[in-house]
Order: structure tokens, then sequence, then C-alpha cells
């Protein structure tokens, strides 16, 4: 396909400092070199003073999990995606379904924050997904476009050549339930044939990344379908052995 592999752990909201520094320490050590897949940790902002010092001289790259998409001011509690340029953070996920779910992550929000982050230097994840429900209803890819299309209707198509997409169906997310890989190709295959409506080159070079359940049990097969360009890794990030397991299938 030319376009290169992204495996992302998303830790969530785990990992005390010492245990985040353990298992920071365990990819980098375990990592290697690729030209086919890039390795990247999206971990709570609190540790990412650390984890960079951790990170630096190897080639895993430093990702955040949510941030707000002022440059600063009156929002107690936020950080901004500028104060995570500081700390040399090259990707950033967006509209996460927990986010979404839980924290008022509107579509117009997700459109905010991938903007911030372009406008920072960094690349946003899109994450889109059904839930159970819109899936059995037959709406899958409505979900999913509209979801995509509240973000181009902000930044246009062409900003997309530097972010990606992450398809997590939520019914498949920390239940142990995946996708199957064709269910999940399937999909991938629909969203890239859509976008490519909009833009062929930008649909050709973009990665698709699925993410719920992935493990090192289950990965060879989704990633071997051919518009699955990578994972969007939560459960299985945290034990280094088994992340690092589905990145040695990808690179
Ligand atoms: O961002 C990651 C996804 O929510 C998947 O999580 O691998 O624990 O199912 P999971």
């Amino acid at each position: 396909t030319g376009r290169k592999r992204l495996i992302a752990g998303n830790w969530k909201m785990n990992c005390q400092r010492a245990a985040a520094l353990e298992l920071a320490s365990s990819v980098v050590e375990l990592s290697q070199a690729s030209e086919n897949a890039d390795l990247l940790i999206c971990v709570p902002s609190i540790h990412l003073a650390d984890i960079e010092k951790c990170l630096q001289d190897s080639q895993v790259k430093l990702g955040a999990q949510d941030a707000h998409w002022a440059e600063s001011g009156a929002y107690t509690g936020e950080t901004s995606v500028s104060m995570l340029e500081d700390y040399r953070v090259q990707y950033l996920l967006v509209g996460h379904s927990e986010r979404r779910e839980m924290f008022g992550d509107s579509d117009e929000r997700v459109a905010n924050k991938f903007e911030a982050a372009l406008k920072n230097g960094i690349k946003p994840i899109l994450c889109i997904g059904e839930s159970l429900e819109q899936r059995e209803q037959g709406v899958t890819l409505d979900v999913l476009k509209s979801q995509v299309q509240a973000v181009i209707d902000r930044v246009g198509i062409k900003a997309f050549e530097n972010a990606a997409i992450a398809y997590e169906p939520i019914w498949a997310i920390g239940t142990g339930v995946t996708a199957t890989p064709e269910q999940a190709q399937e999909v991938h295959e629909q969203l890239r044939h859509w976008l490519a409506t909009h833009d062929q080159a930008i649909a050709d070079g973009l990665q698709i990344l699925y993410g719920g359940s992935m493990n090192a049990a289950n990965a060879e097969t989704l990633l071997a379908q051919p518009d699955i360009d990578g994972g969007l890794i939560g459960g299985a990030s945290l034990k280094a052995d088994d992340f690092m397991k589905i990145y040695s299938v990808a690179r």
C-alpha cells in the first residue's frame, strides 16, 4: 500500500509515576527501528515531562490523549496544545469515544482540538466509532462519515495529510470483543473509498488505524488487512511484552 504503519498505545488513565517510567523504559528497550512502522505511546499528560526524557534518543514517539484548543486562558484544569508542544509531543488523540461519551467532546469540540493540534505542528489522530446499537441499525458508515465530515468542514480534506484516523467500534473497546478482521477491513475500505471522493491522494496516503481489544494474539490477522494501517491499543499497551509483540507483527 505504501503507507507506513503506526502502532499507538493509549494508556488512558493508568500508571502512577514509577509504573509509567518503567513501562516507557521497557518499550524503549524492546523497540527496534523500522522503515515500515512507527511506534507511539499516548500517555497521561502529567507524565509527559518524565517520559519525554525517557524517550530521548529512542525512536519511540510521544503522544497525548487530550488537550484544550485555546492557546491559554481561564480553563481550570485544562492543558493547552501549545503546552504539549514544549514536551515534544508529536501526536494528539482527539475524539476518543470515552471523551465523547463522558466529557462532552462534541463534533465541534473535536474539530477545535484537531485544528489546534495542526496549528501547533502536532499530528491529530481522529478517533471515530459506532455504538453497538448503531451497528445493529445499519448506520455504521453514516455515523463515521458524519464524525469525519465535521472535521473536514473545519480544516479541509488536505489537512488530513498531517493526520491519522482511528476506527474504534465502541462495542469492541475494553470488552475483549474484537471486530473480526473482515468487519474492520470492510469499514476501513468503505471509509477510504468515501474519503477518496473528497481527495484521492489524501485517501490513499491516510493511515487508518483499528482500535478495540487489539492484542498480541489477534494483531496479525487484523494488520494483514490491506486497509488497516496500524492499531490504537488500550489494555494491551499497558504490558510492554504484549505491546511490542503487536509492533513486531507490524514492522
Ligand atoms: O484507544 C484505545 C481503544 O479505546 C482500545 O482500547 O484496546 O483496551 O480495547 P482496548
